[in-house]
């Protein structure tokens, strides 16, 4: 018996069930890319999981199932990029490089907000893993991500070693240190969850490892932030997530549904009053703020 439901538009999907179950429902060798964003085992709260295995065994145990179903999906060529603790993250290396060849090791670097450690230096990064299920055939379409070369010089740089001298190239493919703010409440793509990646970082991973029309996977979705990244960027999607809660927000942002159960799904309504009630300032005016930083 199934213990979950699917939601479909066109080209998307979103389950609402368990990933290890949804996983191996799916036919294999069918999906392009994936991203996972798994639970991290430090007791996040996500609706009504929490996030904490009874020891880091019986986390690690969890994670090579469904790391194993999501590489059964991926099509020969296909890519996965999957993000863990800092500390869990050896373990998913160990598990993966016997099994696919981990390309990048990739740090997510970002700025730090509120209170900062003041016994120990304070974490600021999270790590990817990238990898390829065939070093010599995969995806990475390097013209679509191009960041700027920062030369440190103001004037162009010319290369006099060459034939004819030529300007150096002023852009260039991200290395493996990146650096994305994290999503804060008055971001205008900001939903109601714990732990939401930002767009820019999926936007640079789905450019770089797909092409329009293939299938992206993101088997913990939580505010479908892949599949809607993968929407705008002309790729099909699917998408799991256990938590009815953040299903509503995929249903909406990928417009499957506006209604659910009688609800109208609407986008978060958020207040910026002050702890005294009075305005502090319009939604119109932050957003402009925020551009313009
Ligand atoms: C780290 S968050 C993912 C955040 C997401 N990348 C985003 O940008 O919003 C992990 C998500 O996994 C979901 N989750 C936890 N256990 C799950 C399971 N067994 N199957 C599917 N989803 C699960 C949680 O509800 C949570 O939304």
């Amino acid at each position: 018996m199934r213990n979950y439901k699917a939601y479909t538009s066109k080209n998307h999907t979103i389950y609402h069930g368990d990933a290890l179950e949804v996983l191996k429902s799916l036919p294999h060798q069918s999906v392009d890319l994936v991203f996972a964003d798994p639970p991290y085992n430090i007791g996040k709260v996500y609706a009504n999981f929490i996030d904490k295995w009874p020891s880091d065994d019986a986390y690690i145990e969890w994670c090579t199932e469904w790391l194993d179903s999501c590489t059964a999906l991926l099509k020969p060529h296909g890519s996965l990029y999957v993000m863990a603790s800092t500390q869990s993250m050896p373990f998913f290396d160990i598990h993966l490089r016997k099994r696919m060849k981990i390309l990048s090791r990739i740090t997510w670097h970002y700025d730090s907000s509120g209170v900062q450690a003041r016994k120990y230096f304070g974490s600021m990064y999270e790590p990817i893993l990238h990898c390829v299920k065939d070093a010599k055939n995969y995806v990475f379409n390097a013209d679509d991500i191009m960041v700027e070369a920062k030369t440190g010089a103001k004037r162009r740089l010319i290369d006099y070693r060459k034939k004819i001298p030529t300007v150096y190239n002023s852009e260039k493919v991200p290395g493996n240190v990146w650096y994305f703010p994290r999503v804060r409440y008055r971001m205008p793509e900001y939903e109601q969850h714990p732990t939401q990646k930002p767009e820019a970082l999926l936007e640079r991973i789905i450019a770089a490892s797909s092409n329009e029309g293939d299938v992206v996977l993101d088997p913990f979705s939580g505010t479908f932030t892949t599949c809607a990244v993968a929407k705008k960027l002309n790729r099909r999607s699917i998408g799991i997530d256990l938590q009815e809660e953040y299903i509503k927000i995929g249903l909406r942002r990928l417009n499957i549904q506006s209604n659910y159960n009688g609800e109208k799904l609407l986008p978060l309504q958020k207040t910026y009053l002050r702890r005294n009630g009075k305005p502090q300032i319009s939604s119109d005016q932050l957003v402009l703020l925020e551009s313009s930083e």
